[in-house]
Parts: C-alpha cells; structure tokens; sequence
C-alpha cells in the first residue's frame, strides 16, 4: 500500500480559486460561465454548492475537477498551481488528488463492482498501486458492498450502484471528493443513506465538495456555497447542521410505525 495521500508539509488550503473567471465562446456568443470567483477550501470541509440551473456550478466543478481550466484567473489545488499544466500533468493530478461522483453511477456495463473499482488504479501511469484486487475489495467494503463484489451493475440498486462509485472514487485515496449532483437520481431514502457515507467519509478526513440543488441534502454539509450568475453570492455556514445516520434511524422507525398504524 502506498503511503496515505501526500499533502504538502506546509498545509494550506486545498483549493484555492483566485479571481477564476471562465468564458465560453460560441460563434459569436459569449456566456461568462464564472465572473471573478474566488474560492478558498480547506482541509476537511464539506461544502455544498447550489444555485439555480445555469449559476456556473458544473463549470466550477469541472474547473475544481481539473476537466477545464479558467480562461483567466489562477486555480492551486493542493499546493499544486494549476494553471499552464499540460493535458497530461492534468490527467496525473486527477487521478492522485481527486475523487469524482456523478448524478448517474456512470459504471460500466456488465463489469463487476470490483472490476469497476480497481480501474482507477490501473489508470494510474505513475504505478503507485501494486495490490489492486485487494485494494478494491477493500474500498467496496469501506462503503458496505463487502458482500456484492461480483455483481453487476444491472444486478444493484440505484444506491448500491452509487456507493460502488463512491467506492471507485476513494479508492485512489484522493485528497477531495467531488460530486455533481449525487443524489439527483435517487429516492428520498436512498438519497440520506448516501449522504450518511459521504458524512462517515468526510468524517475519516476526506475533503467533499458536491453540488445539490435540494436543500434537505445541503442541510448535511458544513458550509453552503451558492451561486448566482458565475459568482458567488452566498458563503456560509450550516447552522443547524444534519446527521443523516441519525436522520435515517428515525425514517425506519417512522416504517415501522407505518406498518402497525
Ligand atoms: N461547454 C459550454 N459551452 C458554452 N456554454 C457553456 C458550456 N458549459 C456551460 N455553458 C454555459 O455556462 C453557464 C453556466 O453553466 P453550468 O456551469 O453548466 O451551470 P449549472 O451547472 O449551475 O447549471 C450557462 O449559461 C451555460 O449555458
Ligand atoms: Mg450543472
């Protein structure tokens, strides 16, 4: 096993958006996806970002996830400055400080969960990993798919698929995870029991950022970033903050009272 993710001994923030602005450009159009945000994430938090369709949260989070780069402005992540890194450096800094969790699983078909688990790590061109099977039986059984390993995705829930991607996205020890809209196809149930994981993990030490526009779901965060028009407009704390391991205690109690009511 390689050593835990390596932070810079200094510490510091580990996202740091300064005056990132992000401009598309379609013929003659031009949306400015990101006015001058800036942003500082520190190790630990968990931050939901919201606002409305449109806002800029999906090209913060693919400027975050690396996916993109801002047209002007400077990204470090991690202590690593982003800006003018190669497609390649690119690529290697995703796969060694990044974990990413989509609204819709996007596992491979008729792959088995820890098929699927295990790919990040052979992706890896720095060959950190040498135990891969055990690694990602592991990191299915950190999320409670112990018992599930072969299946296929066709064989699992929408909330079962979703902890195998958790799975795939921590495997590689990232230092943040990010999630654009993880409980956007899940039900109500389902939707707390992903977030009872994403609180446990967060717990352990993983940095979370993830988009929502529900909420019950921000409510589960530390900190709530929303935005408006590519730029933030809202940056604060959650006060009155959820435990969904709690939460989902009382939707099984309040089940039960269903059934004999
Ligand atoms: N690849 C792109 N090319 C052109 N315009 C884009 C592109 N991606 C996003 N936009 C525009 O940038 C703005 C912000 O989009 P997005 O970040 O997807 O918002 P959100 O995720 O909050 O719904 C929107 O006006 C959208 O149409
Ligand atoms: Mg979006």
């Amino acid at each position: 096993m390689p050593a835990a993710t390596a932070r810079p001994a200094a510490g510091g923030p580990v996202i740091s958006l300064d005056k990132v602005v992000k401009r598309y450009t379609m013929g003659t159009n031009e949306v400015l996806a990101m006015r001058g945000v800036d942003l500082i994430v520190e190790p630990g938090e968990m931050v939901a970002i919201m606002g409305a369709s449109g806002s800029g949260k999906s090209t913060m989070m693919n400027i975050i996830g690396c996916l993109d780069t801002p047209t002007s402005g400077s990204y470090v992540l991690d202590g690593v400055p982003v800006n003018g890194l190669s497609r390649n450096q690119l690529a290697d800094l995703r796969n060694q400080k990044l974990g990413f969790v989509f609204q819709g699983f996007n596992l491979l078909p008729r792959t088995t969960a820890l098929d699927n688990v295990e790919l990040p790590m052979l992706y890896d061109r720095a060959g950190r990993w040498t135990d891969t099977r055990a690694t990602a039986a592991a990191a299915l059984t950190r999320v409670g798919l112990g018992a599930r390993m072969d299946h296929e995705p066709s064989e699992l829930s929408g909330g079962q698929q979703q902890r195998v991607a958790i799975a795939r996205a921590i495997v590689t020890q990232p230092t943040v995870l990010l999630a654009d809209e993880p409980t956007g196809n899940l039900d109500s149930h389902t939707t707390v029991d992903v977030m009872s994981l994403f609180q446990e993990l967060n717990e352990q030490g993983i940095t979370i950022i993830l988009v929502t526009h529900e909420p019950d779901v921000a409510q589960y965060a530390k900190r709530i970033v929303e935005m408006r028009d590519g730029r933030i407009i809202r940056d604060v704390p959650v006060a009155d903050r959820h435990n969904a391991k709690a939460d989902l205690a009382s939707m099984v109690s309040d089940d039960a009272l269903a059934v004999v009511a």
